[in-house]
Formats: C-alpha cells, sequence, structure tokens
C-alpha cells in the first residue's frame, strides 16, 4: 500500500510498487478520461524554493487532470522562507491546507526534514545535488514504453555526474533490475559521487565502467541519457565555463549510434545537445517530459489512495 506514504528517495518504492505505478500511469494514457475526476476534492501544494518548469507544471498538470486541485509557491523569495521560516514550519502549515505536497529545495534533505514532520504525504521534486525520484519515475516509464522492460540494456549517462541529482536516482533505481551496464562518461571533475559508485554500483556488483569520451562508447548503447552541466552548484563561474561545453551531441556523434538507440534527457538543456537531433527519431526527450505528467498522475493517486470509481 502506497497511501499516505512520502516519496522522497527512489529507494522508498519496491520494484514492485513502481510496477504497480507503471500499470497506473499505463491505464490513464490509454483511458484519460475515466481518470478526469478521481481526485476531485483533493488539493496538491507545490512547494518549491528553487527553479523549475516541468516538474512543477507538471505536478500542476496531473493534479489538474485527475480533478483536483493546486495552490503553492515558485520560488523561496514569494515564500515566507525569505523572512526566515524554516521547512518545517512550512510543511505544518502547508499540511493544514493541503492533502499532498511536493517540494523542491536547494538544500540537500530538505524534503525530509518537511516529511518528518507532515502527516500528509511528501513528494521530493529534487534536494540539491542529492535525489530527483519523480524525474527516475519519468526515466524508468519512457524506457519501459519505449523497450517493454526494464532490464537487459547498456545505458550511457553522459554530463554532469557529480551534481546532477537525476542521474544518483536514475542509478539507485536501477541498481535492482537485471542485466543493465552503466556507462558513465563525465569529465573527471564531475564523476559521480563516491556513495553512489561503492554504496550502490560496487556494493551490487553491478557491470559499470567510468570514461571521459562519449565518442568511445557510443555503438555500445542501447540508452544515452544526456544531462546539463548544473551551473548552479558550483562554487566558482570559471570552472563552470570549462566544463561546460565537455559535450555536445550531434548527428555526427549520432551516426555512431544503434538505429534503435534512444536519447534522453531530464531537461532543461542547454548546449548539450544540438537542436538539429531534435527530429532523429531517436530522439525522445520530449515524449520522456509527457511521460512525466502520466507518472504523477499515477503516484498522486497511489499516495492519496484514491481509485476510478
Ligand atoms: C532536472 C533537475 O531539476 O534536476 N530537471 C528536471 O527536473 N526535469 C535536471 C536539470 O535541472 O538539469
Amino acid at each position: 500500500m502506497l497511501k499516505g506514504r512520502h516519496l522522497i528517495d527512489p529507494m522508498d518504492l519496491t520494484v514492485e510498487e513502481l510496477e504497480s505505478v507503471f500499470k497506473l500511469a499505463d491505464e490513464i494514457i490509454e483511458n484519460p478520461a475515466e481518470y478526469a475526476d478521481v481526485c476531485k476534492g483533493k488539493l496538491l501544494s507545490t512547494c518549491f524554493y528553487e527553479p523549475s518548469t516541468r516538474t512543477r507544471l507538471s505536478f500542476e498538470a496531473a493534479m489538474l487532470r485527475l480533478g483536483g486541485q493546486v495552490l503553492g509557491f515558485s520560488s523561496a523569495e514569494s515564500s515566507s522562507a525569505a523572512k526566515g521560516e524554516s521547512v518545517r514550519d512550512t510543511m505544518m502549515t502547508i499540511a493544514s491546507y493541503a492533502d499532498i505536497c511536493a517540494m523542491r529545495h536547494p538544500k540537500e534533505g530538505a524534503p525530509k526534514v518537511a516529511a518528518l514532520n507532515s502527516p500528509i504525504p511528501v513528494i521530493n521534486g529534487g534536494d540539491g545535488g542529492h535525489q530527483h525520484p519523480t524525474q527516475t519515475l519519468t526515466d524508468l516509464l519512457t524506457i519501459r514504453a519505449l523497450r517493454g522492460k526494464l532490464t537487459d540494456f547498456t545505458i550511457g549517462i553522459c554530463g554532469d555526474l557529480k551534481f546532477g541529482r537525476t542521474v544518483h536516482s536514475l542509478i539507485k533505481a536501477l541498481s535492482r533490475y537485471d542485466n543493465i551496464k552503466f556507462i558513465l562518461i563525465s569529465p573527471e571533475e564531475l564523476k559521480i559521487p563516491d556513495y553512489i559508485r561503492e554504496e550502490i554500483l560496487m556494493k551490487n556488483g553491478l557491470e559499470f565502467q567510468e570514461i571521459e569520451r562519449l565518442e568511445d562508447v557510443m555503438n555500445e548503447l542501447d540508452i544515452l541519457y544526456m544531462t546539463r552541466v548544473q551551473k548552479e552548484r558550483f562554487f566558482n563561474e570559471a570552472d563552470y565555463v570549462r566544463l561546460k561545453d565537455s559535450y555536445i551531441l550531434d548527428k555526427d556523434k549520432m551516426s555512431m549510434a544503434k538505429q534503435d538507440m534512444a536519447v534522453l534527457h531530464p531537461l532543461p538543456r542547454v548546449n548539450e545537445i544540438s537542436v538539429e537531433i531534435d527530429n532523429d527519431p531517436r530522439a525522445a526527450y520530449f515524449k520522456q517530459a509527457k511521460y512525466g505528467m502520466y507518472v504523477r498522475m499515477a503516484l498522486i493517486m497511489k499516495l492519496l489512495g484514491v481509485e476510478k470509481c
């Protein structure tokens, strides 16, 4: 049962629970009209202390498409955080207005603090450079739709693997599926954090490789997961400027890839995927954004414990 639970880390959901969310998302995609009123009378609060387009709006679209309503704020400056209010106090207040809350915060662990002080389900919409579990639900639903299953593939994850929270959550979640090979492509300075390498990849005996050149592995990949260099997490501008264009996926590189490789990206993109790729049938990132709304519809239903009548 997912009713009443929080989603802070991708490992909060078992593989079976994930599958139940994906099955519900499949049904919603098939018959959206049947779900148009299931959350009537329910309120979702989106508390976003950091910029967002897809995560916040897909949460809001999800709740509205389920017949519920939304309220919230989209920057710390427009909330009482600007006056010095703690996340705990904000959460205790929100909980008396809304039925469920999605929170994004620049500080690692803030949504967890909120969850510990909340009688309503709290969903982590991204906490600093740490985790982003609903982006992972989006990524998994996309991969499952494109490949028909979540096992037996080689995934290249490229870009800012150090600060990219979507990468950390994706590796954690995929560590439980069979026969996945991880090829981690980044500059030396942006390699995955030690806790992901040691606690997830090595501890579970997963097959992985860390390299710098995308060209060297392009022909091996079934999925290429590109990421943006996370400007807002850098301590100095010079390092960001030096690293920001480390990878640019263009037609030349795509010509080395398998005909059925899929390109994913959590978005927003900056320069790391050339727009000339957008019309390539292997570019799946805008489709992926759409799956993000459907999977959030399914997640909201599960955490609220509402069902189709
Ligand atoms: C990501 C995020 O916020 O971590 N975006 C998203 O939620 N789709 C990725 C990013 O900002 O680069």
